[in-house]
């Protein structure tokens, strides 16, 4: 299966193709130019693509479109690129409300500027032929993702930049079956993408240098604060937050109180935006799950933090997988 398909992430929304032209970008003028012409990452990253146009893929698309980057947006069906373009439509609205509240026109200037900076593709060969930096949030599954690597290894430019927004699959592992290891890192985005300002650059031995200053330069640009972590499980966020929700999920299995109190507990007892039940919803009960198995089978996190959990490994049986299915720790 050529399934290189969206994260785990992805909504349920389906076709609302909007209209996508290339025009000089109102953002930065002067840092792009029209023609996603070839140019080299050594003097700095200006055409990206992304693969995967699930929640992850389509937010990542959109803040990098939004600060001036020309972007290839890149899956296997359409349908699945209808859904990404319907998912930066709504975010990008809610946006441009925001940034020039009831200046109409501004609004829409910021949304024609944002959405001539994207082109689709559902070609993967030629998606990454202009790329300067190639970000990967397809689907978290280890063989999938190195398969498509070892395609574009010999499509994309020497010097383009491979990334994989992976929250759970070693960098290394990934990188490996690439020839430019150098020119390989993590880049870990946070959902909603629009929304999260960080952004975790993994590096591992090999990444170099210049990769990785490239990624910090690009992730400013696209106004996300970068923080760097060696190639360790779950990276810097995801290895606090995978336990606790874990812990949390065992506490209320316990009994020791309920889903609905845990999370009110640590919204107003621990300033938490959402509780550890609407954030694990959030996150997908499969991804959650997806993670600690991973941990669980290369041995390398503390079998305590990772040990299964019977509720939540029910829960994903029955496809009740949080909010993307309408059901999980609650209705939606
Ligand atoms: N696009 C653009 N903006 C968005 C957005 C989107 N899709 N979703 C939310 N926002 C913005 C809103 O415009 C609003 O902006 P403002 O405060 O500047 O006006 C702000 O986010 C808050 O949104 P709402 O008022 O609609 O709703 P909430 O106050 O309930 O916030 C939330 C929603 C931002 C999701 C907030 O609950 C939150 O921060 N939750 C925690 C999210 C989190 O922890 N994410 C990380 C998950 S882990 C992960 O992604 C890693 C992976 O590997 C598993």
């Amino acid at each position: 299966m050529a399934q290189f398909v969206l994260s785990s992430l992805r909504g349920n929304l389906t076709n609302n193709a909007t209209k996508i032209s290339f025009k000089t970008t109102l953002l930065r003028p002067l840092l792009l130019n029209n023609n996603f012409s070839t140019t080299s990452p050594n003097n700095g990253i200006q055409n990206i693509t992304v693969y995967g146009s699930g929640l992850m893929g389509a937010g990542i698309v959109q803040v990098a479109a939004q600060n001036g980057f020309k972007v290839t947006m890149v899956d296997i069906e359409q349908k699945f690129i209808d859904n990404g373009k319907k998912i930066i439509d709504k975010s990008l609205s809610r946006v441009a409300k925001k940034q020039f509240k009831d200046d109409e026109r501004s609004q829409k200037s910021f949304i024609e500027s944002t959405w001539s900076n994207i082109k689709t593709e559902i070609n993967s060969e030629k998606g990454a032929e202009n790329a300067d930096l190639i970000v990967e949030a397809i689907v978290e599954n280890l063989e999938t993702k190195q398969n498509l690597f070892k395609k574009l290894d010999n499509i994309a430019k020497p010097n383009t930049i491979f990334a994989s927004n992976t929250s759970s699959l070693p960098i290394s592992e990934i990188s490996k079956v690439t020839k430019r290891q150098d020119k390989f890192a993590g880049l870990h985005f946070f959902n909603p993408v629009p929304q999260m300002k960080l952004v975790e650059i993994i590096k591992n031995d090999q990444t170099s240098e210049d990769t990785y200053q490239n990624l910090i330069d690009a992730t400013k640009r696209m106004q996300k604060t970068p923080v760097t972590c060696k190639d360790t499980p779950g990276f810097i966020v995801n290895r606090l937050l995978v336990p606790y929700l874990m812990e949390a999920i065992r506490l209320a299995e316990r009994g020791d109180a309920t889903v609905e109190d845990i999370d009110t507990a640590m919204k107003l007892g621990a300033g938490m935006p959402m509780g550890p039940f609407e954030l694990s919803d959030f996150v997908g009960l499969d991804t959650l799950k997806s993670i600690v198995d991973g941990w669980r089978r290369d041995g390398k996190v503390d079998a305590n933090l990772v040990s299964p959990i019977e509720k939540l490994d029910n829960l994903v049986k029955e496809g009740k997988l949080g909010r993307k299915s309408g059901v999980g720790f609650y209705n939606y």
